[in-house]
């Protein structure tokens, strides 16, 4: 695939990747990816696969798991390793294209994406050789020991906000532990999973990685029901979740769900800074136009610092330029699609129309200029009293803010918890012992004390309540989601 500018690549045709082959969908049928900077404008098409697509996907999957489970863990890993090396290679293209296609902006978001694609091969390419097994004392009549095994072929599905990253995440665990791997791509945002399904296909045998394109309910849902896939492992929205984990539960599947959040980010009297500021901006993501499971978009601020640090975060927000994705001094681009765009632009109407809410920036986008030509919603500021409205409690997945002041850290972490998801927080405290209290009692999958930045390649992550099951990004998490443990005794009397 060349990868060109953005008028390049319009009406780009591609093609899906099934058994080592390039492959329209089985009625010829395509969908259209739009450019999200750019109302109205399309980039490409991508096949639009369904039921018969899928099955030829699972069926190829299912041919390639006994030689690739044969290969020695060391040799996948190697492998793994050769794709990380070729992403590396190609890093600048393949931020082109998330850019073109998400809207995400090239040096905040795209860039960081495709190298971070690149270490997670890397990451998990070098972990191949750990699938290690335990020995039991069972005394000396016995020899008993467990092996790892994978669990055969494995369905991914992922979302379109950082498509590329989280699909290296799927293939590099899955693979690395010695499963094959249908991967289904969002239907907003599949050109750079295709783009790094072809730099993969070069280094692994036919089958061992298919990559499918197709909307949710017609190709991600046969995917999941699909009777030859032996583990679920998504990504995306909770409602969307549950079904997958239906599917699950009607053939006793494993499932992996890594699902919404709406993650607080709490400010302790100690932290009124410009560097804490900062922090909270990266923290809830408005470089990806807040469209992250992991943004801490409700934002508690101690009342005797309240009014002094949002001034202080409107002013740095001020300064974020909106934008171009494909333009080198953009900040944050355009929301990926009409559907999100308008969800974000209701949220913000009945922020405003909400009595007790005050907006202090941003609001609804511009009707007209260069922003009014793509889905660009500037970064938006309200604050409430209370904790208990919709847009405190639900994922917008758009860049809204909203800033609620406290005053006992009891009553802060009562409000932090309230909430259906559980998948990240922070805390911004300099005092580390109250920060530490304050972590420890925060339920969720991961708190970052002083510290705004996006998962690390090693640690484990994942949510807590409804923000999913299971945990990725590490050791721990391939093992524990991508193999399942056989126990095996020996009677040495016998
Ligand atoms: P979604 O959950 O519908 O889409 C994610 C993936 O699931 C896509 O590949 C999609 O094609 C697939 N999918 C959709 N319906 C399916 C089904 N019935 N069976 C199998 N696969 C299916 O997310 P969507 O509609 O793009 O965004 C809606 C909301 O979801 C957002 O506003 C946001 O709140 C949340 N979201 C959260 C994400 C996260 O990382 N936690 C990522 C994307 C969306
Ligand atoms: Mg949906």
């Amino acid at each position: 695939m060349a990868v060109g500018t953005q008028s390049e690549l319009r009406g780009i045709h591609e093609a899906m990747l099934i058994n080592g082959e390039w492959l329209p969908a089985h009625d010829g049928e395509e969908l259209q990816v739009m450019n999200p900077a750019r109302h109205g404008e399309l980039i490409a098409r991508v096949p639009r696969a369904r039921e018969a697509d899928v099955d030829l996907a699972v069926r190829s999957s299912q041919g390639a798991f006994p030689g690739w489970r044969a290969t020695a863990p060391l040799a996948r890993g190697k492998a793994l390793v050769q794709i990380a090396q070729a992403l590396g290679e190609r890093s600048e293209d393949m931020a082109r294209l998330i850019a073109s296609e998400t809207g995400n902006a090239i040096r905040t978001q795209s860039r960081p994406e495709a190298k971070t694609s690149a270490d997670i091969f890397r990451y998990f390419g070098g972990l191949a050789g750990e699938l290690k097994g335990d020995t039991v004392p069972l005394g000396d009549n016995y020899v008993s020991y467990t092996v790892r095994e994978p669990w055969g072929v494995v369905a991914g599905i992922v979302p379109w906000n950082s498509p590329v990253q989280l699909s290296a995440l799927k293939i590099a665990m899955a693979l690395a532990a010695g499963n094959t791997l249908v991967l289904k791509a969002a239907e907003d945002a599949p050109l750079g999973v295709l783009f790094m399904a072809e730099l993969c296909q070069d280094h692994l045998p036919p089958g061992v990685l298919n990559v499918i394109t197709g909307y949710g309910e017609e190709c991600g849902a046969a995917l999941a029901n699909h009777s030859g896939i032996a583990k679920l492992s998504f990504t995306g929205s909770t409602e969307v979740g549950k079904s997958i984990m239906r599917a699950a539960a009607n053939r006793i599947l494993p499932v992996s769900l890594e699902l919404g959040g709406k993650s607080p980010a709490i400010v302790f009297p100690d932290s009124d800074d410009d560097k804490t500021a900062a922090g909270v901006i990266q923290g809830m993501r408005f470089t990806r136009q807040g469209q992250s499971c992991t943004a801490g978009s409700r934002l508690f601020v101690h009342e005797t610092i309240f009014d002094s640090f949002l001034a202080r975060l409107i002013s740095m927000l001020k300064e974020l330029k909106i934008g171009s994705p494909l333009a080198e001094e953009t900040d944050m681009g355009a929301i990926i699609n009409e559907k999100q765009f308008k969800k974000v632009c209701q949220y913000i109407e009945e922020g405003i129309d909400t009595q007790a809410s005050e907006l202090l920036l941003g609001g609804p986008p511009p009707k007209e200029g260069a922003l009014a030509e793509g889905n660009f919603v500037q970064p938006t500021l309200f604050k409430n009293s209370s904790n208990d409205w919709r847009l405190a409690r639900e994922e917008i997945f758009g860049p809204v803010l909203v800033a609620i002041p406290w005053s006992e850290d009891a009553k802060v972490i009562e409000m932090a918890n309230q909430s259906h998801y559980g998948l990240a927080a922070f805390v911004w405290c300099r005092d580390l012992s109250r920060a530490l209290r304050t972590a420890h009692a925060i339920e969720s999958g991961w708190v970052q004390v002083n510290r705004g930045g996006g998962q690390i390649i090693g640690q484990s992550y994942g949510g807590y309540k409804e923000s999913g099951l299971g945990r990725e990004f590490s050791l721990e998490g391939m093992l524990d989601g991508f193999t399942q443990t056989k126990s095996i005794t020996v009677d040495l009397s016998h």
